[in-house]
């Protein structure tokens, strides 16, 4: 919304959030998320035609068009716990929007939903709507977190799906004029309601299949001798398969890929296609394996037991240039090695530690007093890795490519180990340093 209010000057754009502490930081210079160049953009905009508030229902009021972007998580109770996405905010939107409008309205799913939720927001709108007219479209979001400014403005696509009627043409079209402020028309693809939700989805499937898709044959780099970064490379350079998406690691995270593939699963087995529902399924049970095998790595490289050792871990956030700390990698690693007695301290330049914390005990695999206890969190990397008996790397941080690691191996417990999760440190300076040094699909 900070990027529409930014490219369309005469536009009015109201954010609005039922959280008031989200909202009125929004309003300061400590913007609720860490995202490169938002700032710059929000404080272009904010007070012009960028507007922050609580009061949503004068917002749904005044407004042509809404976009409805709440969070949708998987459900965590009920009927498709663990699989569907929960709704119920979507639903309190459309309810309030319906019962708040004087006017007609377009509205605009934003948030990442299954097939056909649009059918149930029409059923919503349809019903309460005091005779106003409402048009209903699907417009996902496909900007990557720690990039989503220039994702935002130079988007590979931008998908709008809607009703193939004469309204709902007009209504894409209403849409499509927004964004054709700055994005090419030729960029701007224009689909049926359904195809346009079951887009995203699918995108996501994708991208985190690519990623399960090399972890896997990491494992096998790492018994047959063959180097994973050399097989990316090697199949990368085909022309139809591509170099992007191809970095093995420690395993995806982030709020949406296991999310939404979950999502995924649940409506192919809902629609009775359970063999499709297995084959996405295998991509999250994959990531979850190649997290537990780089816990049970450290645990089995520092003589089978971690109990009351140091084990420091670089980075948090699910990757860099984000605070966003949702399904990181570094929770699970952490859970395991806590579970083995370890003691485990922190560093990471943007997650707070009431974040890591919280991620922790979301688990509830301890008492919360346990990982307080457990997890000691450091303002600095050579803090966290004062005494270790070794280094975990979680997030790719540039700034850990430039520390002073002959200091760190000086002061750590020998032998120092260091776990690269990400294959981005330079091993061989690594290991001339003296530091035995474990990678990801690396023989
Ligand atoms: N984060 C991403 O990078 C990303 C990318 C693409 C798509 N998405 C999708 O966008 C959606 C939102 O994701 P997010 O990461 O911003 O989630 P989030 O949890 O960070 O933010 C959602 C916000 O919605 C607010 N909210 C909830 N119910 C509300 C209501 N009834 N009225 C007003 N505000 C309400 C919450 O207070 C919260 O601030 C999800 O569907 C997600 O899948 C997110």
């Amino acid at each position: 919304m900070a990027v529409i209010a930014q490219k369309c000057p005469e536009i009015k754009v109201n954010v609005v959030d039922i959280n008031p502490s989200r909202i009125a930081a929004w309003k300061t210079d400590q913007l609720p998320i860490y995202e490169p160049g938002l700032l710059e953009v929000v404080k272009e905009a904010h007070g012009r035609n960028l507007f922050f508030s609580t009061d949503i229902e004068d917002a749904i009021r005044e407004a042509d068009m809404i976009f409805i972007s709440v969070n949708t998580p998987t459900k965590t109770y009920g009927v498709g716990k663990g699989r569907a996405a929960d709704l119920k905010f979507i639903e309190l939107s459309a309810r309030q929007i319906a019962e708040v409008s004087t006017t007609d309205k377009i509205v605009v799913e934003k948030s990442t939903l299954p097939v056909r939720t649009a059918q149930s927001i029409k059923a919503i709108l349809g019903e309460e709507g005091n005779g106003v007219k409402f048009q209903v479209l699907s417009n996902p979001e496909f900007l990557a977190e720690g990039t989503a400014i220039t994702d935002l403005h130079d988007p590979d696509r931008v998908l709008i799906g809607g009703d193939q009627t004469p309204e709902g043409l007009e209504a894409i079209e209403a849409l499509a004029s927004v964004y054709a402020h700055w994005v090419p028309r030729e960029k701007i693809i224009q689909t049926r309601l359904w195809s346009s939700e079951l887009s995203k989805l699918t995108a996501n499937a994708f991208l985190a299949q690519r990623i399960s898709s090399i972890n896997s044959i990491s494992a096998l780099c790492e018994v047959t001798g063959a180097d994973v970064d050399e097989v990316a490379y090697a199949i990368g350079s085909d022309s139809r398969i591509g170099p992007k998406f191809l970095k093995s690691s420690v395993g995806f995270g982030g709020s949406c890929f296991q999310k939404d593939i979950l999502n995924l699963v649940y409506l192919c087995e809902y629609f009775g296609l359970p063999e499709v529902a297995s084959y996405w399924e295998q991509v999250v049970l994959m990531n979850d394996y190649q997290k537990r095998r780089f816990a049970q790595n450290i645990i089995h490289t520092l003589f089978n037991t971690v109990s009351g050792k140091k084990i420091a871990m670089l980075g948090w956030a699910f990757k860099k240039d984000t605070n966003d700390t949702r399904e990181s990698a570094a929770i699970y690693v952490t859970d395991h090695l806590l579970s083995d007695m370890a003691n485990v301290s922190v560093y990471d330049p943007q997650v707070p530690e009431e974040s890591m914390i919280e991620d922790l005990n979301y688990l509830q695999t301890r008492p919360a007093r346990e990982n307080k206890e457990m997890l000691t969190v450091h303002q600095d990397a050579y803090e966290a890795c004062k005494d270790a008996h070794a280094i975990a790397i979680i997030t790719e941080w540039d700034e850990f490519k430039n520390l002073d690691w002959q200091l760190i191996y000086k002061n750590m417990k020998k032998p120092a180990f260091l776990f690269d999760g990400r294959n981005l440190l330079n091993h061989e300076e690594l290991e001339k340093i003296g530091f035995k040094v474990k990678c990801i699909g690396k023989g």
